[in-house]
């Protein structure tokens, strides 16, 4: 009979080594390894011998399909993201850094589900009842059958869960919640992982529609480092991320894995002093505060998820004071800035190595699709050479490294959106579609043609690119459509 060898797998990433060493393979940290007990019991095949019962495989077709009823959250965001509503029996991670709305969000969930029938409980790990109905209270979310348990172990939380019989629960969050047969300290992989799998069985021992849903809350810090819920991915349905820069109202609610529907949709919510609240008109809000005339800025037709997105990008450059200038990409790829850095350098002449290059989506959202390079690029002439681009302008292509603009998906969808919100001409590729009623085209082959015809001075950006110029200088020039 074979020997079990018992593994060592790291507390920080999860990584698992066939023997003991100082430092992790997988991530580099130093004595993070720990030992894991062998697999219990022996094993179904004994040297290549199978010991139990031969499996039976059946026709794919003739698998009943579940029926199972969702449950709608009553929040319009959070359910367009999960097609719907929670699925009985499912686990849902919501991961998210600490502060950005995770607690705030399930608790007007859970309410609002209870509000309609469904029992929920709050499995609070983190926080004390009190702390919890204050939050409730604020939040005018005190339903009846909306139930409380403080409470970290868990054989304590399964036992409510068996006696409750609720049809959503909330363990808020994962990484507080302890097994005490497990030796290792609350927060580990280890137990993680393990509180996790017992949750996942809990609410798939559940009787079909009667099955809880559970939903997870992961702690994730901005670096990544406390790689708790990563690990839980591959075990739980659904994986939601709940983004958006804690200074800023907006956040976005996105899954990353979802087994019952698509994962493309984008959930958009405003943080109030009443608690999220959703976000009907996120193009409007997101251009709010736009300075139209600013050197740098342009806007883009973005698209999150199936929904047109209109955001401000801004570049800001100025001459560097260090050996090596610095470029900064905020809500944007640093990959694609240093591409269309390398493209106005080749194809343009524009250098801008000795200058600092400041980029950014305004907002806190994120834009990490090529089709924001036009604009880009854009943005980069108009604020080395100090001239603003026309306001009523939106710019909409990926540029590839030959300097070309190509087409990007779903260009209808981006401008009529454009249109929607009153701006009146679109920079978009060549091979672009009739816009719609009120946007003029200005189709373009390449970055240099589109840079023409906004007259962007592309000498004086390399000569004054950065220095603070001469000032701001006229608006760039009207464009001409073909
Ligand atoms: P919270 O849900 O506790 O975040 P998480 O569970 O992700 O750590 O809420 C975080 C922040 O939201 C907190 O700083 C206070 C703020 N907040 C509001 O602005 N309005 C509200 O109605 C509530 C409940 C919280
Ligand atoms: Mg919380």
């Amino acid at each position: 009979m074979a020997r079990v060898h018992s593994i060592h797998r790291c507390a920080g990433c999860g990584t698992s080594h066939s023997r003991w060493a100082g430092r992790c393979a997988g991530c580099g940290a130093w004595n993070t390894l720990v030992e894991q007990p062998p697999p219990p019991g022996p094993g179904r095949r004994v040297g290549g011998a199978l010991s139990g019962p031969v499996p039976v495989p059946i026709p794919l077709c003739r698998v009943e399909p579940a029926e199972r009823g969702i449950r709608p959250t009553g929040l319009g965001e959070l359910d367009r993201v999960l097609a719907g509503g929670l699925v009985p029996g499912s686990v849902t991670l919501l991961g998210g850094e600490p502060g950005i709305g995770k607690s705030t969000l399930l608790l007007q969930a859970m309410a609002s589900m209870a509000q309609e029938g469904a029992r929920a409980l709050l499995v609070s790990a983190e926080e004390s009842p009190q702390q919890v109905r204050l939050r409730a209270q604020r939040l005018g979310a005190l339903p009846e059958d909306l139930w409380l348990v403080a409470e970290t172990a868990l054989p304590g939380m399964l036992a409510v869960i068996e006696d409750l019989v609720p049809d959503v629960v909330v363990v808020d969050s994962i990484q507080t919640v302890f097994d005490p047969e497990i030796g290792s300290a609350a927060g580990g992989v280890t137990q993680v992982r393990q509180c996790a799998n017992r949750l996942v069985r809990a609410a798939k021992a559940g009787a079909g529609d009667r099955a809880p849903s559970v939903v997870l809350v992961g702690q994730v810090t901005k670096d990544g480092s406390l790689a708790g819920p990563r690990v839980l991915e591959h075990v739980v349905d659904t994986v939601l991320s709940f983004e958006g820069e804690r200074h800023h109202a907006l956040r976005l609610l996105r899954a990353t894995k979802h087994r019952f529907g698509a994962t493309g949709e984008l959930g958009l919510f405003e943080m109030t002093s009443s608690g999220l609240t959703g976000v009907s008109d996120p193009s409007a809000l997101l251009l709010g505060d736009r300075r139209p005339g600013v050197a740098g800025g342009v806007v883009v037709p973005a698209m999150e998820g199936h929904r047109p997105l209109l955001v401000e990008l801004q570049v800001l450059t100025v001459v560097s004071s260090l050996p090596m200038a610095r470029r900064s990409a905020q809500g944007l790829d640093g990959g694609r800035l240093a591409l269309l850095l390398a493209v106005l350098e080749r194809w343009l002449g524009l250098v801008l190595v000795k200058v600092d290059v400041f980029a950014s989506v305004a907002g806190g959202v994120r834009v990490c699709e090529p089709a924001a390079d036009l604009a880009l690029g854009l943005a980069l002439v108009s604020a080395a050479a100090q001239v603003p681009l026309p306001a009523d302008l939106v710019a909409c292509g990926e540029v590839g490294l030959g300097g070309e603009v190509r087409q990007v998906s779903q260009i209808q969808r981006r401008l009529a959106e454009a249109a929607r919100l009153g701006f009146t001409r679109a920079m978009v590729p060549l091979s672009s579609p009739p816009g719609p009623p009120g946007l003029e085209l200005v189709r373009v082959a390449t970055l240099a043609e589109a840079v023409g015809l906004l007259r962007l001075p592309v000498a004086e950006a390399q000569a004054h690119g950065g220095t603070g110029g001469p000032g701001p200088g006229p608006a760039a020039a009207p464009v001409t459509n073909r």
